[in-house]
Parts: structure tokens; sequence; C-alpha cells
């Protein structure tokens, strides 16, 4: 059984075909990476795997589950969780209070307008600092975070609901190299059995992290095979970058 598949989804902006009949298995456990240059549609994949934009077509599987006419919230509860290329965090909450918020959220704690003492929500948001490295800033406001450390805090929101498939997109941009590192350490660090997903421009991250990758191009799927294969197809050198020389693609 896959933690999550598509079938000849599609979606059209007028007669831009952004994403054109994708099939895409991802098995669980996968650390499965989506690449592609800019435009290949790996964001219109995920709002449609996510149920934030409908398919002009197909159908996605998550588990044992068609959730192909299911709202984004369903698909949530039935285990579908993700970070968005573009997103935003209460600028007056600490990062303890942003994860106690959505921790309260996934397990129906009612939320109360002046925080209260409520140690069940605060182990939990504890324990999801501290999957996310973020354990000694729980104090601290989004504000004062760093770059990095808000990316981080942004994974820890979206492992509230205990997903079993996180879909991540682009987790480490605007990265400094040493940020992307921890991220690496993080996201290398989550337990096994969460499925990910992860959309990165970071092809170091990519192949220290995926152990199956995707290649995305106009909207297709060019190549899914193990990093290997990826780095020795010269379709993809050549589709991706638009050069064929591997030197300028793989620095590894
Ligand atoms: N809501 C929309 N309306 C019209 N066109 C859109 C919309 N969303 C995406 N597109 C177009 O669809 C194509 C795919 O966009 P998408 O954002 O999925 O690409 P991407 O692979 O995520 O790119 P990037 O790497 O830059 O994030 C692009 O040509 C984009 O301009
Ligand atoms: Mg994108």
């Amino acid at each position: 059984m896959s933690a999550l598949t598509c079938r000849g989804l599609s979606r059209s902006f007028g007669a831009l075909r952004a994403v054109d009949d994708v099939d895409l298995t991802v098995a669980p456990g996968a650390r499965h990476a989506l690449i592609g240059p800019n435009g290949a549609g790996k964001s219109t994949l995920f709002r449609l795997l996510t149920g934030r934009m409908r398919a002009d077509a197909g159908t996605v599987g998550l588990g044992e589950h068609d959730v192909t006419s299911l709202s984004e919230v369903r698909r949530c509860r039935l285990g579908m969780s993700q970070t968005l290329q573009h997103s935003s965090l209460f600028a007056s909450l600490t990062a303890a209070e942003t994860v106690a918020l959505a921790a309260r959220r996934h397990d129906g704690t009612r939320i109360v307008p002046w925080p209260r003492r409520q140690p069940r929500v605060g182990t939990r948001s504890a324990e999801l600092l501290g999957l996310v490295g973020l354990a000694d800033r729980a104090g601290d406001t989004v504000p004062s975070l760093s770059h990095g450390e808000r990316k981080q805090l942004e994974v820890a929101l979206a492992l509230a609901c205990s997903p079993s498939v996180l879909l991540l997109d682009e987790p480490a941009a605007g990265m400094s190299p040493a940020e992307s590192a921890r991220l690496l350490a993080v996201l290398a660090d989550l337990p096994s059995e969460v499925t990910v997903l992860f959309v990165e421009h970071d092809l170091d991250l990519v192949f220290d992290l995926a152990d199956r990758v995707t290649v995305l191009h106009l909207g297709r799927v060019l190549l899914s095979g193990t990093p290997d294969e990826v780095r020795a197809s010269d379709a993809v050198r050549e589709a991706y970058l638009g050069t064929s020389r591997r030197e300028e693609l793989f620095t590894s």
C-alpha cells in the first residue's frame, strides 16, 4: 500500500497545462523529492494533492483512502499535512504559543482568548519544538527567530496534526548553508513512520535526504527514480537547467 498516489492528475490555467497527466507513487516512509525548473508545476501539483486546489482530472489516494473529492481539511484529518512555499506566522506569538495553537486545534482542545495552563498541550508543544530543534527558542517571539528557525517552526506546525504524510514546498528556500544543514538534520531525524514528499531547489539537500526523486518538467513527469538514476539522466540535465553539462547541475 502506497502512502500517497495520484493518477492522471491535471490542472490547466487557460491554455497553460500547469500539471499534465501526472502519476506519482510515494512509498510509506519515503523521503521523496519533487524537483524541476521554475514553473514546472511543482507547487500546483502540491495544491492538487492537498486539496487546496481542485484538479481538472485525475485521482488522489492517501493510504487506503480515495481522497479525490475530499476537502483540504478532510485530507488533513486523514493524515496529510503541509508547509507552503510562501507562508505566514503570527508575529505576536512565541514559538511555543504558535505550536500550541496548532496542537489545540488538532486535538480539539478549546482555543481560549487568553492562554491558560493546559498541561497536555504544553507537553505536546515542547515535544514538537524538540522534534524540529527549537526547544531552546520556545519563549521567543516569531519576529526574533531567524529565517531558518521560522521554517523549522513551520515544520513543527505541520507535525502538530500527527500526519502520516508531510508535504514540504521548498522548506530550505532563502536559507544560508548553515540553516539549510540544520534543516536537513531536522528532516533526517523525523520519525520514520512519517512519509515526506518535498519540493526543493537545493539539490545538495535533495540528494542528501531523498531516497526517491521525481522530476517534473512542463507539468509532466520527466523521470521518477533513485537519486543515482536522476543524477545519471541526460534528459534531466538538459530539461532541468537547459544544460547537458553534468557539473553545472550536480556538485556531487
Ligand atoms: N493560480 C494560477 N493562475 C494562473 N497560472 C498559474 C497559477 N498558479 C500557477 N500558475 C502557472 O502554472 C505554472 C506552474 O506554476 P507552479 O507554481 O506550480 O510552478 P513551480 O514548479 O512550483 O515553480 P517554482 O519552482 O518557481 O516555485 C507556472 O507557469 C505558473 O505561472
Ligand atoms: Mg513552487
